[in-house]
């Protein structure tokens, strides 16, 4: 398929999921008002992909982010989508293979990979469906 519609009703704050798009995992974070404030109060300039939380997700649905589940240094599936697995110190995600450690927004802040997950092509078809493709 080379679109996913994904409904976003059973994803409580503070969990994620991980769903297929084109082959390729994608996850989808329910970002509690702290993760979004973590992610919005982060310091750009001191990182190594420097990227403001506004341009890793929607307007109007900050609580939102959708990101490749791809980890950007040799393609492990990090883990932290659910909050019990372990997120890092950044509250993200953590990649076990070689401890990559993503923020709130995705966004990569320590560890050997070069860059922050990218984001893929989606649109909200309401508040609680999108589509990813
Ligand atoms: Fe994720 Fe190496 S593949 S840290």
């Amino acid at each position: 398929l080379s679109q996913t519609e994904v409904d976003l009703t059973p994803i409580e704050p503070g969990q994620g999921i991980v769903v297929m798009w084109q082959g390729k995992p994608v996850f989808v974070r329910h970002r509690t008002e702290t993760e979004i404030k973590m992610a919005q109060e982060a310091p750009v300039a001191d990182m190594r992909d420097p990227a403001p939380d506004s341009d890793r997700v929607k307007d109007g649905h900050e609580q939102w982010l959708v990101t490749s589940a791809v980890c950007t240094h040799l393609g492990c599936v990090p883990g932290g989508s659910k909050s019990s697995e372990p997120r890092g110190d950044f509250g993200g995600w953590f990649c076990a293979c070689h401890g990559s450690q993503y923020d709130t927004a995705g966004r990569i802040r320590k560890g050997p990979a070069p860059a922050n997950l990218p984001i893929p092509p989606y649109d909200f078809l309401s508040d609680t469906k999108i589509q990813i493709g």
